[in-house]
């Protein structure tokens, strides 16, 4: 018999023909971090080509976006205000209600998510209501994030996603929004969210490192699976669209086993650890920049139909070339 090769050969495009995963502008979602104040355009340190933006810049923002293809973007306020009850976050004058309905008047064709939670919002920077003795109150903290998803459906956010891993959450919020009306508003859970050290640049940008302690009480062990098979059940129970593994790179077996477990779409969160590391990388020249295709291909690999990613941007152009 004559020797083939293994794998198919000779003309490059073949490679396309039979390329078992494509990622696509399509699949991405690209953070915007929102700040108070006017003509606001400012690099945040820890997220290298990532900004800060006040809501009169939006408009060059999200043209620019339009432009690359990027047609899905997640908000996250950083208030200059804040209390023990994080009211700034369901203020309606709140910042992430301002840059929603900024962006709504600006085009059509960009899908708000917003991500809710307390810690940007809170003094004490914890995700939640916080009892006498330290601990988030779980059940108080309830009230409050469907508070704060029914003032950004209002302002007229397309999908929210609940990040601080409270229990119940789910369950309490769907129950609000069919409540109030909003029966065709998706849920994308936070449901299997790693206490990762991968946020780091996050809290910076956010200003929402907690004051004391630390998030392990209501994130989980990074040291396991079956938890996050559990956490990802529930939240499907309790009405969840789309259920989200966070972070993806250090947790590619976990996006993997969430996909073939259920049959609802699976997002992951590309953290800002992960991506800053890669950025980092790139700019001093250490890495190609296909790095970065390569990295978020194994997330859309491992089983991610959604990439929520800092690099959206970077692939979009890359795409373009
Ligand atoms: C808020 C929230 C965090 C991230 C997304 N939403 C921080 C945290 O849980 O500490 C992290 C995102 C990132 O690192 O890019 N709870």
């Amino acid at each position: 018999m004559i020797k083939r090769p293994r794998r198919l050969r000779g003309n490059e495009l073949i490679r396309g023909l039979v390329r078992e995963t494509k990622l696509e502008v399509e699949n991405l979602v690209y953070p915007l971090f929102i700040v108070e104040g006017e003509n606001i355009k400012k690099e945040i340190p820890s997220l290298p080509d990532v900004y800060h933006l006040s809501v009169d810049k939006l408009k060059d923002e999200v043209n620019e976006l339009l432009d690359l293809g990027i047609k899905y973007v997640i908000l996250f306020g950083v208030p200059n205000e804040k209390d023990e009850y994080g009211k700034q976050a369901y203020s309606d004058e709140g910042i992430v209600q301002k840059a929603i309905r900024e962006i709504k008047n600006i085009s059509n064709d960009i899908y708000v998510i917003t991500d809710i939670c307390m810690c940007q919002y809170t003094s004490h920077g914890h995700c939640g209501i916080l009892c006498p003795n330290g601990y988030v109150d779980n059940d108080k903290t309830l009230e409050y994030l469907s508070k704060i998803a029914i003032s950004h459906v209002k302002a007229g956010a397309d999908m929210v996603a609940p990040s601080d891993m409270m229990d119940g959450r789910i369950g309490h919020m769907r129950n609000t929004l069919d409540k109030e009306g909003y029966v065709n508003i998706p849920i994308m859970s936070y449901s299997a969210k790693y206490a990762s050290s991968f946020y780091g640049p996050f809290r910076d940008a956010a200003h929402s490192a907690p004051s004391f302690g630390d998030r392990r009480s209501y994130q989980m062990d990074p040291a396991n699976i079956n938890e996050a098979i559990r956490e990802v059940e529930l939240d499907i129970e309790e009405g969840a669209d789309i259920v989200m593994v966070k972070p993806a790179l250090s947790y590619l077996d976990v996006i993997r086993k969430v996909k073939d477990s259920f049959n609802v779409p699976v997002a992951a969160y590309n953290v800002s650890g992960e991506y800053s590391m890669l950025k980092l990388a790139v700019k001093n020249g250490l890495l190609d920049e296909k790095a970065i295709m390569e990295s978020l291909i194994s997330i859309k690999r491992a089983g991610a139909d959604i990439i929520i990613t800092y690099f959206a941007k970077d692939v979009a152009r890359m795409f373009k070339k």
